[in-house]
C-alpha cells in the first residue's frame, strides 16, 4: 500500500499526445511576463503599502523575490531535467511519487483555477469603470457577486468565457495575442516610470516602516514588511505557468529555463522600480484604492496618462488570465493522462490540437466562480497553494539530486542543496505570515482532495494498472 503511494513515476515524454511544438524562448518569456505582471503590481502594491508595509513595501517585493528566485532556480532544473506539462505536478511524480504528485497537482489546480478567477474580477472593476467613463456603464446588480449586494459580476464572466474561445482556438494564436498585450502592459509602465521619476517627493518615503516587520494583529490580521511579502508575493505567481508549456516549446530543455529566469529577473527589476516610485510619488496613506498606479497619476494631475495607464492595465490583467487560464489546462491534461483525473479529459483534439474539453469544463467552472464569488475570498488562497508548490519543488530538486544523480540535467540550480534549501525556508516563512483562516481555507481543499484520490485517482492511476499488469 504505502509502496504503492510513494512510487515514483519514470522520467520519459509521452508522445502518444503530443501537442504541437510552436513556443519559441521568447514566447516563454513573454508568456512568464504575461503571466507574472498583473493584479500583483497593478492592485495589490498600493494595499500592500497603505495597510501593511508603508512605503517598505519595496523590502515587501525584495523578500517575497528573494523566495521566488529560489524557487524558479529549481523549476528551471526541473523544467529541463523532468518535463512534461504538468509543472511542479509532474515533477514531484518523479521525486516522491503519486501520492504527493497529487497533492501538489490538486495545490495547482487551486492556484491557478482561482487566480483566474480573482484576477477576471480586478479586471473587471477596471473595465466598468472604463465603461462607466465613457457613458455606458451597467447596471451594479451586474457588476457586484451577491456577497457584495449585486446579482453577478458578469463582466468577470464573460471575459473568462471570452479567452475560453481563443485558447480552444490554439496556442500559437493564442501566444501571438499575448505578446501584443505583453508590450502594450509594457508601455504603460514605461508611462509610469517616466512621469513619475521626474516627480518624487522624497518626505513621502518618510516613515518608511510604519508598521514594522511584522505582527499580528487582534483580529487576527497580519501586518508589517513581512506580511507585506506574504500578500505582494501575488505579484509573482505565474512564472511557474512557463514550464507548464513544456511540451509545447520548440526547444524546452534550453528554453524553458531562461523563460523562467528571464522573465522573473525582468519583473522583480519593474516590482522594486514601479512600488518605490509610486510610494514616492504619493503618500502611502493614498494608495488603498483599487487602481492605485492610474490614481497616483491623476493625484500627479495627468489625466490622460492616468487613462492611458488604465487602459494598458486591463490589456495586462487579460494576459495574466490567459497564461494562468492555459496553465491550468495542461496540469488537469497532464493529471488526465495519468488516470488520476477521469479519462474523459485526456484528449487533444486532432482539428485544433488542443485539449478542448479541459478548456471548456475549466472556463465554465472559473466564469460562475469569478462570477459569484467576490476577490477578497479568491485572492487569500492563492498565495497559499503557491508557495506550497514551491516548497516542494525546491525539496525536489534536493531529492532527485540524491536519487537520481546521473539524470541529465541541462540547467543546474547553483549550490544546491543550499539554493533549494533556501528557496524551502522562505517559502516557508512566507506562508507562515500568512492569516490562519487562510491556512484552513488551503487545508479543506487538500481534504477534499485527499477524498477524491482514495475515492477515484489511487484505483485508476496508470502507474497502478501497469504495476498490477506487470507484478
Ligand atoms: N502575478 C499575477 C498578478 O499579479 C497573478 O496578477
Amino acid at each position: 500500500m504505502l509502496q504503492q503511494l510513494f512510487r515514483t513515476k519514470a522520467i520519459t515524454p509521452d508522445t502518444e499526445h503530443a501537442l504541437s511544438r510552436c513556443l519559441s524562448k521568447w514566447d516563454l518569456t513573454f508568456l512568464g511576463v504575461g503571466a507574472i505582471i498583473g493584479t500583483g503590481i497593478f492592485v495589490l502594491t498600493g494595499i500592500a503599502a497603505a495597510t501593511q508595509s508603508g512605503p517598505a513595501v519595496v523590502l515587501s517585493f525584495i523578500a517575497a523575490g528573494f523566495a521566488c528566485a529560489f524557487a524558479a532556480l529549481s523549476y528551471a532544473e526541473l523544467a529541463a531535467a523532468v518535463g512534461g506539462c504538468g509543472s511542479a505536478y509532474g515533477y514531484s511524480y518523479a521525486a516522491f511519487g503519486e501520492l504527493i504528485a497529487w497533492i501538489i497537482g490538486w495545490d495547482l489546480l487551486l492556484e491557478y483555477a482561482i487566480s483566474v478567477a480573482a484576477v477576471a474580477n480586478g479586471w473587471a472593476g477596471y473595465f466598468n469603470n472604463a465603461l462607466a467613463a465613457v457613458g455606458f456603464g451597467l447596471p451594479e446588480a451586474l457588476t457586484k457577486a451577491p456577497k457584495l449586494g449585486g446579482i453577478i459580476n458578469l463582466p468577470a464572466s464573460m471575459i473568462i468565457l471570452m479567452l475560453m474561445v481563443l485558447l480552444i482556438v490554439g496556442v500559437k494564436h493564442s501566444a501571438k495575442i499575448n505578446n501584443i498585450m505583453v508590450a502594450v502592459k509594457l508601455v504603460t509602465i514605461a508611462v509610469f516610470i517616466s512621469l513619475a521619476l521626474f516627480n518624487v517627493n522624497p518626505e513621502n518615503w518618510h516613515p518608511f516602516m510604519p508598521f514594522g516587520w511584522f505582527q499580528t494583529l487582534p483580529d487576527g490580521k497580519t501586518t508589517g514588511v513581512f506580511a507585506g511579502a506574504s500578500i505582494v508575493f501575488f505579484a509573482y505567481v505565474g512564472f511557474d505557468a512557463v514550464s507548464t508549456a513544456a511540451e509545447e516549446a520548440k526547444n524546452p530543455q534550453k528554453d524553458l529555463p531562461f523563460g523562467i529566469v528571464v522573465s522573473l529577473i525582468f519583473c522583480t527589476a519593474i516590482y522594486i522600480l514601479v512600488s518605490g516610485l509610486l510610494t514616492g510619488v504619493v503618500h502611502y496613506t493614498d494608495l488603498n484604492v483599487s487602481s492605485p498606479v492610474a490614481h497616483a497619476l491623476q493625484l500627479l494631475g495627468f489625466n490622460w496618462a492616468s487613462a492611458l495607464v488604465a487602459t494598458g492595465v486591463i490589456a495586462g490583467l487579460t494576459t495574466v488570465m490567459l497564461v494562468l487560464y492555459y496553465g491550468l489546462t495542461r496540469v488537469i491534461f497532464a493529471m488526465a493522462r495519468d488516470g488520476l483525473l477521469p479519462e474523459f479529459f485526456n484528449d487533444v483534439n486532432e482539428k485544433t490540437q488542443t485539449p478542448v474539453r479541459v478548456i471548456v469544463m475549466c472556463g465554465v467552472i472559473m466564469a460562475i466562480i469569478a462570477g459569484f464569488i467576490p476577490l477578497g475570498d479568491l485572492a487569500e488562497l492563492v498565495n497559499i497553494g503557491t508557495l506550497a508548490a514551491f516548497v516542494l519543488v525546491c525539496f525536489g530538486v534536493i531529492v532527485l539530486r540524491f536519487t537520481q544523480p546521473n539524470l541529465t540535467r541541462p540547467f543546474r540550480s547553483p549550490y544546491s542543496p543550499l539554493f533549494p534549501g533556501l528557496g524551502m525556508i522562505s517559502c516557508s516563512a512566507l506562508m507562515a505570515f500568512l492569516p490562519a483562516q487562510t491556512w484552513w481555507r488551503f487545508l479543506i481543499w487538500l481534504a477534499i482532495g485527499m477524498v477524491f484520490y482514495f475515492a477515484y485517482s489511487k484505483s485508476h492511476s496508470k502507474l497502478e494498472l501497469a504495476a498490477q499488469n506487470h507484478p
